[in-house]
């Protein structure tokens, strides 16, 4: 096995605060909106903060990150919130925990997957989702490229993540750039956001 791809579940377990901090994201909280409950599958959800967010809306989430010392800070989050989560140490590109889900979620995340095993496991996503059930990614893309503490991404094309949803409504699609300064130099990293229905 080469080095990791994702440089984070070494921070995890170096750095004893959450690297991530404890709030949701903008965009957990904005999807959250869109479901009235139901199932959650949170992709690389790294120290929790989405996932134990979905839980304690009163979704059931299971959430899967290839770091075990971040999904032990996410089941201490969880403890702390006093919510339940099925956590699963596994890479998300190989191991499919099984469905269905009302909602497949990920932020930041399905990048370090490298292509080809892309294009074999996002329709198996598609095939555990409900009819009417969402999916949401943040990917980054290659138009702003920033490599952070030696991670191998392999960066979406323009287009690229929404190709995946063809034969499905695509609710958001946008591609534009976010603030980073996780590695102590504030940069940019350029994403792609989309949120789409099964129809
Ligand atoms: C940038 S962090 C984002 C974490 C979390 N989604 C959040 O927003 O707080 C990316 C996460 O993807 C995880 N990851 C990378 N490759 C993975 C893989 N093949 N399977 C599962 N998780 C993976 C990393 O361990 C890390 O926690």
């Amino acid at each position: 096995m080469g080095r990791p791809r994702s440089p984070w579940a070494q921070e995890y377990q170096r750095r004893p605060e959450y690297v991530w901090g404890t709030e949701p994201t903008t965009f957990a909280r904005r999807i959250a909106e869109m479901l009235p409950g139901g199932r959650v599958l949170d992709l690389g959800c790294g120290e929790g903060r989405d996932a134990v967010f979905f839980a304690a809306r009163g979704f059931r989430v299971t959430g899967v990150d290839v770091s075990a010392a971040g999904i032990g800070k996410a089941r201490r989050l969880a403890r702390a919130a006093g919510v339940r989560v099925r956590w699963v140490v596994a890479d998300m590109g190989r191991s499919l925990p099984r469905g269905p889900y009302d909602l497949v979620f990920s932020c930041g995340a399905v990048h370090y997957l490298p292509r080809r095993v892309r294009d074999r496991i996002f329709p198996r996503w598609q095939a555990v989702t409900q009819p009417g059930g969402l999916h949401g990614h943040i990917v980054f893309t290659d138009r702003e490229v920033y490599v952070e503490k030696g991670e191998i991404v392999e960066y979406f094309r323009p287009g690229e993540l929404r190709n995946y949803y063809g034969d499905w409504e695509v609710l958001e699609y946008e591609e534009s750039a976010i603030a980073c300064a996780q590695d102590g130099t504030p940069h940019r990293h350029s994403v792609a956001q989309l949120i789409a229905r099964r129809g």
